[in-house]
């Protein structure tokens, strides 16, 4: 990891904010992914706000989260029940929940937003948010597919934005991306890894570019699997057990975009095809514009490529 910070340190400009250390945190936005880091910043010791817009979504994540600690608890304490009881109380203390992102900012060290993938509502909150939050907190963004510099752009604060990008599910998944723009100062970028380290986490340094590392890669070649297909190459069947016995992959590409919502490769693929209409690589798939103006959208709609128990 000496290697990122080096790498970072010489990449950007230096800054006047020194690197901060990250205990008190809000998370905006309750759904899957931001009740998931919610979970994980208190399980490793951090005090969490959650924000979203209304009680009742707060309440579900709450709820969430009691239900995945269950889980962890029954593996992990076992044999001391009695103490994992004790644990999940601990955690749920470190989380208080709120509709007021402004009141909730201005006590954060980090603010890291996990809301609707929309460039627009994004970069207003963060707009919002910069006139609320003291000088030395971090913002950070969690988005799959849109520029982080583009997001942050309504602040007055770029050298200290910057990205972590959590997987789903974020308590069992290692990996974070922790994306630098061209102007998150080495400070931000430090006390980012520094944070996704505390969290248990396992940090990659990357740049601000489409897809990070992980999506740049996986989603065109669930693309190319679906153009396979079209093409009358391979039935989906096969495709997967192709993929899953031969190069050694626990799910087939196909099985994959239906555990990532057809509806989400979609709206990642057609912002890149937007940006760069003539690279084959972000091309379209009628298949799949099909499938999901059809309301099949994979798992979560119990039918995609599959067909799933609802
Ligand atoms: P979700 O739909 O489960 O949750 C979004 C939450 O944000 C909702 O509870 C909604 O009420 C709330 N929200 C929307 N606008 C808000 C606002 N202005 N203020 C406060 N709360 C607001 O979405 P999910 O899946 O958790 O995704 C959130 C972000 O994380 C997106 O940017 C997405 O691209 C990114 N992401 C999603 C992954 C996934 O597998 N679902 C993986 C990695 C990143």
């Amino acid at each position: 990891m000496a290697f990122f910070t080096r790498h970072i340190k010489r990449s950007f400009s230096s800054s006047a904010v020194k690197n901060v250390v990250i205990k008190n945190v809000t998370i905006i936005g309750g759904g899957q992914m931001g009740a998931g880091i919610a979970q994980v910043a208190a399980s490793t010791g951090h005090s969490v706000t959650l924000v979203d817009m209304t009680d009742d979504v707060l309440k579900k994540a709450m709820k969430g989260i009691q239900a995945s600690l269950r889980r962890v608890v029954k593996k992990t304490f076992s044999e001391d029940p009695e103490s994992g009881d004790e644990f999940i109380q601990k955690v749920m203390q470190k989380v208080s929940t709120s509709t007021d992102p402004g009141a909730a900012a201005a006590s954060s060290d980090l603010v890291l937003e996990a809301i609707v993938e929309n460039m627009k509502i994004k970069q207003d909150l963060f707009g919002f948010l910069d006139k609320m939050a003291p000088e030395h907190t971090v913002f950070a963004s969690n988005t799959s597919s849109l520029p982080i510099g583009e997001i942050v752009s309504t602040t007055s604060r770029q050298d200290r934005c910057g990205g972590l990008h959590f997987f789903n599910p974020v308590p069992m998944m290692k990996l974070v991306e922790v994306v630098a723009t061209s102007s998150t100062s080495p400070e931000t970028a430090e006390s980012l890894l520094n944070f996704t380290k505390a969290l248990g986490k396992t940090p990659v340094c990357c740049k601000d570019t489409p897809g990070f590392i992980v999506n740049r890669l996986l989603v065109p070649y669930m693309m190319e699997a679906l153009r396979l297909h079209e093409r009358g190459h391979g039935s989906i069947e096969d495709i997967d057990t192709a993929m899953k016995l031969g190069a050694g992959y626990p799910m087939g590409p196909f099985e994959l975009s239906d555990y990532v919502g057809l509806d989400t490769m979609k709206f990642i693929i057609d912002g890149w095809s937007e940006k760069e209409p003539d690279n084959p690589i972000f091309a379209p798939s009628e298949l799949l514009n099909k499938l999901v103006a059809q309301g099949k959208l994979g798992k979560k709609t119990a039918e995609g490529f599959y067909k799933y128990k609802k």
